[in-house]
């Protein structure tokens, strides 16, 4: 096959694990025969210390021209990078939201799995998470607070800010119907969040998440409401399967799901639209305060990559042996700092390795 990728290493520590994946992408492709042309473009701090805005239509041409969109972090740090010094419709998150939204990447998939050989970088007690977990979060990309009106200004004399948190009922049955769809291949089993019982577009999401269940009777459907939700998920996380959320609850419950994973270092998001197009990208930030010392975890990277090649062009074979090669550097003791164990003497034998070792050490059990 031959596919075109554009990359967006963007910010922070997003070169450094945006490489790491293009070695282990392009290790599979030597394996099987696949061609792959790499297109780069800007976004994030990176776009506005050359063009002075986060993403240009020219770069967002590009992107949609490439057969999927492998992103590695966008920002700095608010408190002393200049990018935040600008409006904020300039400033790096602008850019991405512009992404989402002119892509129509409305469906982000973000699954959090436990790796047996993690159990002891997990913050929670052993007997919670003894047998392990195996989620994945559904979340809604591309509407509610991220993309309702929004505002500052003097009312009365009186500074005020407004945020809307709006949904259509189109909306909502899309990203349900992908819930759904996410549940049938996996075991069967959807808890949709929301805050029903306080907020309207709670009201409208729970009554059409029913309506859709309707189509899928082999799926069992619970709801959770999400302040007990991010309760559940410390106290037994193995209890779900497919989280289905709005975009801001899904960015919340997203980054607690990936810290019980070990490190938010470890968790591959996929962002979708209807056609077979997603940008792929690791669900955790650009951690400008370890950019780079080549330390950073390039596996969210590397597991992202594999999620490109299975959701945009139906390979599971070479995403299954990305996902085990993972696997086995695991159990062979290699770790990035990150996931280091505090109390080695405990765990056996393990080794510190860099990003770039991590990355070839993968791409070698390829
Ligand atoms: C994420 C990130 C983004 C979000 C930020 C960078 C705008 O936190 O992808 O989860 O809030 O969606
Ligand atoms: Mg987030």
């Amino acid at each position: 096959m031959n596919f075109n990728i554009v990359c967006i290493p963007g910010d922070g520590i997003g070169p450094e694990i945006v490489a790491e994946a293009k070695k282990v992408l392009n290790k599979i492709a030597e394996k099987y025969g696949h061609n792959i042309a790499y297109k780069d473009i800007l976004m994030g701090g990176a776009s506005i210390d050359v063009y002075g805005e986060p993403l240009t239509d020219e770069a967002i041409k590009v992107a949609k021209a490439a057969d999927a969109v492998l992103l590695g972090s966008i920002g700095g740090n608010a408190s002393t990078s200049p990018w935040y010094r600008i409006a904020p419709e300039l400033r790096p998150e602008a850019g991405l939201l512009k992404l989402r939204k002119t892509l129509n990447l409305f469906a982000n998939l973000r699954p959090a799995y436990l790796y047996e050989e993690l159990q002891e970088a997990c913050p929670l007690r052993e007997n919670v998470v003894s047998d392990g977990f195996d989620m994945i979060i559904v979340r809604e990309l591309t509407g509610g607070l991220y993309f309702g009106e929004r505002s500052t200004r003097e009312i009365n004399g009186i500074l005020t800010a407004l945020d809307t948190l709006s949904y259509t009922e189109k909306e909502i049955r899309r990203i349900a119907v992908k819930g759904f769809e996410t549940a049938m291949k996996r075991r069967k089993k959807v808890t949709s969040v929301d805050k029903v019982n306080v907020l309207d577009s709670s009201r409208l999401w729970r009554k059409v998440v029913e309506d859709v269940a309707r189509d899928y009777p082999e799926v069992s459907l619970e709801h959770m409401i999400v302040d007990n939700c991010a309760m559940q998920l410390v106290k037994n996380p193995k209890q779900f399967d497919v989280i289905l959320t709005e975009n801001m609850f899904g960015d919340i419950l997203s980054d607690e799901a990936s810290m019980i994973t070990g490190s938010i270092g470890m968790l591959p998001s996929a962002s979708l639209n209807d056609t077979k197009f997603g940008v792929y990208e690791p669900s955790g930030g650009s951690a400008p305060d370890i950019a780079g010392k080549g330390i950073a975890n390039p596996i969210a990277a590397i597991l992202s990559a594999a999620m490109m090649l299975r959701y945009s062009f139906d390979l599971e074979n070479e995403a299954g042996e990305i996902e085990t090669a993972v696997k086995q550097v695991l159990s062979e003791g290699y770790r990035t700092v990150d996931i280091f164990p505090q109390d080695k003497s405990q765990y056996g034998v393990v080794k510190q390795v860099d990003t770039e070792t991590m990355g070839s050490l993968i791409a070698e059990h390829i």
